[in-house]
């Protein structure tokens, strides 16, 4: 038996794609572990009117441990009229499986990596005053609150009575008194301090952990006094136990723009979830956006880890398949690092950044022209070009460790 069992759940499109690709690195390095297939995704739903199916559940819960590719998700409308004949009309409706997921398992803690590889031509880079241009290395990582907030799901188009009159009783609400239900949609945003206290602790934890100078609450106190001001004093309390950890406070509209300004500047970055959502997207922009862009979902007990990109649809159905699958290699190595393997995980992550570095395999994305049946006729690398190259660097690096072990024997 191995050491591990990780519960593999590729879900649609481009999922399918690149997880497998994943799953060969993984090998390569020689982690001790077994893989069990669980259905997720748009196709559970259409067949089953879940799209996060209680098989999937259990394995999860009994395994603990998750990789996850992307899943196809669509409106309320749509979903229906794509439900199979037999469930239409008997009250299923559709939730995304990764909400859901993550609030079954509690995954409050999303953690996303925005880290430039040197040699990207997807980085960010910037005038400099005097002419020419300089790439600040961005070395960001967001962490989310990831089960709360304005995702908590708490949310209606026509509010029941007793929520009109318990939101009657805001002042604030006087201009929607006369709103017809039909025409008055509500979501809540919902911070408990337990939460809040928990995401900004798990940040601070991190930036001691790897070295990070700051940590940044990313909010909007004074607008949305009551959430986002709860999410800052906690942010506060949890830095008082960290003096050598400076606390910046910023909003999360400015945040968006200094980003792009200074993004060299920042460190471990913590925000509720819609805000974390967007900053993590926003930074990852910086470091070559979804095809880079990894995360993972952590709970007490379960971690699932995914790239942020979705199923791509429109480039699942070509052969060969075309897209980046750094962004799964990456959430590989969360994986890898969150039980300890961190030795395997630097073997992958330094031979992407090898590969990203020698500039020979680039994807379709790293060369900046339109994805499509044309681009490897153009020159990009196809998806699983790009996995052979980052396993022929460890190999690589693999040979010249037994090549160093061996003269040191001699
Ligand atoms: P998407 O992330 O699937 O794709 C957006 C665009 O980004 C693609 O058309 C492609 O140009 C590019 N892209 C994405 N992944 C790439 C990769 N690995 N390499 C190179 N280029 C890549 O987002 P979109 O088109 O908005 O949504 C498609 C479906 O995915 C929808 O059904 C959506 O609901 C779902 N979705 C699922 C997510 C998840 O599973 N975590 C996250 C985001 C969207
Ligand atoms: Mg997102």
């Amino acid at each position: 038996m191995s050491k591990y069992t990780v519960v593999t759940m590729p879900g649609d499109g481009i999922g399918n794609q690149v997880l497998p690709e994943a799953l060969r690195l993984l090998k390569a390095v020689g982690f001790d572990a077994d893989y069990l297939h669980a259905d997720i995704g748009w196709e559970c739903w259409r067949k089953e009117g879940n799209a996060l199916p209680e098989r999937t559940v259990e394995l999860l819960a009994k395994h603990k441990l998750g990789l996850f590719g992307a899943i196809t998700s669509k409106p309320k409308k749509e979903a229906e009229a794509e439900l199979k004949p037999e469930l239409k009309g008997k009250g299923y409706s559709y939730f995304s499986p990764i909400v859901t997921m993550r609030q079954r398992f509690h995954l409050d803690t999303c953690i996303r990596p925005c880290i430039s590889f040197p040699g990207n031509p997807l980085n960010f880079i910037r005038k400099k005053p005097g002419g020419g241009f300089e790439e600040p290395l961005v070395n960001v990582v967001v962490f989310r609150q990831n089960t709360e907030g304005l995702y908590a799901g708490v949310e209606w188009t026509n509010p029941p009575e007793p929520v009109r009159t318990a939101l009657a009783t805001h002042p604030k609400f006087k201009p929607f008194l006369g709103i017809p239900g039909p025409d008055l949609a509500v979501s809540v945003r919902i911070i408990t301090r337990v939460a809040a206290r928990k995401i900004c602790k798990a940040a601070f934890e991190w930036a001691a952990k790897y070295g990070y100078k700051s940590v940044t609450i990313c909010e909007k106190p004074n607008v949305l006094r009551e959430t986002s001001g709860m999410m800052e004093e906690e942010a506060k309390a949890v830095a008082k136990l960290y003096p050598e950890i400076a606390l910046w406070s910023t909003n999360i509209d400015a945040q968006t723009m200094w980003l792009t300004k200074n993004p060299e500047d920042y460190g471990v970055v913590v925000a509720s979830n819609l805000f974390g959502d967007v900053i993590s997207d926003a930074f990852a922009g910086l470091v070559g956006g979804l095809g880079f862009a990894a995360s993972g979902n952590i709970g007490d007990e379960v971690a699932v880890f995914e790239p942020t990109h979705g199923s791509a649809p429109k480039y699942a159905e070509l052969y060969p398949p075309i897209v980046n699958p750094i962004a799964m290699f990456l959430s590989a190595v969360m994986l890898l690092e969150h039980v300890g393997e961190t030795e395997k995980a630097g073997r992958i992550r330094d031979a992407i950044a090898a590969v990203v570095k020698e500039g020979k395999v680039r994807t379709y994305d790293m060369m900046r022209i339109p994805g499509g049946a044309k681009a490897i006729g153009q020159g990009a690398a196809s998806m699983v070009q790009m996995t052979d190259a980052v396993l022929a660097k460890v190999e690589a690096s693999e040979n010249a460790a037994c090549a160093l072990s061996g003269r040191e024997r001699a």
